[in-house]
């Protein structure tokens, strides 16, 4: 909708430059208030007479937002887009686009990141250090496991798991793989992947990194089942999303010695942390960071007004996920 001649864009949280300057260019940008309660019916109000809306993963967009008069576009700066209910997007012919691809290698780079320091109990490690406890090398002190040479499962083998099976490849791991959709056979050649089914890859796996989007058929992939059958070593890295695996389910099986320790960037109810994973210490925990670097993240906000200026311009955004919208 036209405000003073120009289209009027909801910008849900603050970007990175160069941003705010791309959507500046193309649209009057309106902030959504910082301490407004990030709800459904508060985002349609804030969103009254806009074209666009620039949002972020922590954001509801369901149908109250979508059937928002005169909006076009949702813009999510993340790849991910399950805060967005697609079917009613299409339905209302609103755009939705993402961030794929910027953010593979900032992601790949973090599951192993979490799969080293989980391997190798770093954070326990450092907390022990600082809090005075080493008092002299021990044979036995802070035994880890190793990750040269070992299995690990990816489930899911998009951009961001093949860049985790390249990682592996610098650490000779045996990789096994997840996915609905077999890779080339060049490219099981190149990464040393084979293709497995779940129960194999649980079964057989050292490591087990999830890299699916949250679907309707990915939601719970892992729980109580999954993880009686891993392996009592076994650690589990997640940085896709936490809906992904059973939160409760997976306290259950830490506290059963069910696997061996987990890695996490993502929660099911993000972002509150299950309170019975903060106390054990052969679970790292981050706050959903595996994107965040300072290169990665600016070229999110980037490609997220960029998708937005496009819309605004009445064009066909890049990386728009429901051709079926477009006008
Ligand atoms: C995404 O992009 O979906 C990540 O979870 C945040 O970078």
């Amino acid at each position: 909708m036209i405000a003073g001649g120009r289209s009027r864009v909801l910008l849900m949280h603050p970007i990175l430059d160069p941003g705010p300057a791309i959507l500046a260019e193309a649209a009057e940008v309106i902030s959504y208030p910082p301490d407004r309660p990030l709800d459904e019916a508060n985002i349609r109000q804030a969103a009254e007479g806009c074209i666009g809306i620039v949002s972020q993963l922590m954001d509801p967009i369901r149908e109250t937002v979508l059937s928002s008069p005169g909006l076009r576009c949702v813009s999510n700066v993340a790849v991910g887009f399950d805060n967005i209910d697609l079917a009613a997007a299409t339905a209302h012919k609103v755009m939705v686009t993402n961030t794929p691809g910027v953010l593979d290698d900032a992601t790949a780079d973090f599951a192993f990141t979490l799969l080293m320091a989980t391997a190798r109990r770093v954070v326990e490690a450092d907390n022990f250090t600082r809090s005075a406890g080493f008092h002299g090398w021990a044979i036995d002190m802070m035994l880890g496991q190793d990750v040269y040479g070992a299995t690990l499962g990816i489930i899911g083998i998009g951009r961001i798991g093949r860049g985790v099976a390249h990682r592996a490849k610098g650490f000779n791991m045996r990789v096994l793989y997840y996915d609905p959709q077999p890779l080339p056979q060049e490219a099981e050649q190149q990464l040393n992947a084979t293709r497995s089914s779940l129960d194999r890859l649980i079964a057989e796996s050292d490591f087990i990194s999830v890299h699916v989007p949250l679907t309707k058929e990915t939601l719970h992939l892992l729980s109580t089942a999954q993880f009686n059958a891993m392996k009592r070593n076994a650690i589990l890295i997640n940085t896709s999303r936490g809906p992904v695996v059973d939160e409760a389910a997976l306290v259950e099986a830490l506290k059963a010695r069910k696997l061996a320790g987990a890695g996490l960037d993502v929660y099911e109810r993000e972002p509150a942390v299950h309170p019975q994973l903060i106390p054990m210490p052969n679970v790292v925990l981050a706050p959903h960071i595996a994107s965040a670097t300072v290169r990665t993240r600016s070229e999110m906000s980037a490609m997220a007004a960029r998708n937005m200026a496009t819309a605004v311009r009445g064009g066909r955004p890049p990386n728009l996920v429901n051709p079926e919208a477009k006008r």
